[in-house]
């Protein structure tokens, strides 16, 4: 089948992008309201995009109402924004932070969430996360239905489980994200293979003998 994207409808689109761009790493945002309360919501309209400068971007799209989502108005306000990895153990409190509670409510207490303050901004993380990533804003590219928001990553904190002995890469065993593939289904990494890459050599070799 095809589609023209030109001419389909918001809804549409929406379905088939989320359906087939995928899995998407999930990450849940924390940030601080006007009243000095923590907010929480997951976002998978997201992922790294640079490390110079280490730049990740969240898609983030108006309520049914038109209104903006309380992490859009945070982030807007303070400029600040924290990204907790989730993982399984994570999973159903992540849901329970993505469900729509009002404005002053601190999703990260209805979920008993464990928290810290971050280290350079003045925002909370929730520190059974696998890893957090603390930003300041970068730019936000605003768009009628979606706020994208490039945030640089000034902090991480990285649960030590899921670091090697030396501390520098990640142990694979420990840290295993989930991620979204479509409307509620979800994926997690505890399959993992290594894959190579060919010699240039070779793969021009093969396909010179093809001719
Ligand atoms: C797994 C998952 C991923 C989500 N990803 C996004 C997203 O990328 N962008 C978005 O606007 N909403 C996303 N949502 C919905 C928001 O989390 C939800 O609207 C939340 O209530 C917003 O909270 P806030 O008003 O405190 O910001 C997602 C929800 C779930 C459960």
């Amino acid at each position: 089948m095809e589609f023209d994207f030109t001419a389909l409808e918001a809804e549409s689109r929406y379905r088939l992008l989320t359906n087939f761009v995928g899995p998407r790493p999930i990450a849940l945002v924390t940030t601080r309201s006007t009243t000095g309360r923590s907010n929480a919501a997951p976002m998978s309209f997201f992922n790294v995009f640079s490390h110079e400068p280490p730049i990740v971007v969240l898609g983030i799209q108006p309520r049914l109402s038109g209104e903006e989502k309380d992490t859009v108005v945070n982030i807007r306000r303070t400029g600040e924004f924290a990204v907790n990895m989730v993982d399984m153990a994570l999973s159903q409190q992540m849901l329970v932070c993505g469900l729509a509670f009002d404005s002053d409510v601190d999703e990260l207490e209805i979920a008993k969430l464990p928290t810290a303050r971050c280290s350079q901004i003045d925002v909370d993380h929730v520190t059974s996360s696998p890893c957090t990533f603390e930003c300041r804003v970068e730019r936000l590219i605003e768009y009628p239905r979606r706020v994208l928001v490039l945030g640089e990553v000034v902090h991480m904190h990285v649960r030590r489980d899921c670091l090697d002995a030396d501390g520098r890469y990640v142990d694979a065993h420990a840290y295993q994200p989930i991620a979204r593939l479509h409307a509620d289904n979800y994926i997690t990494s505890d399959r993992q293979f290594v894959l190579k890459a060919p010699a240039i050599a070779d793969v021009l070799k093969a396909s010179e003998n093809m001719e």
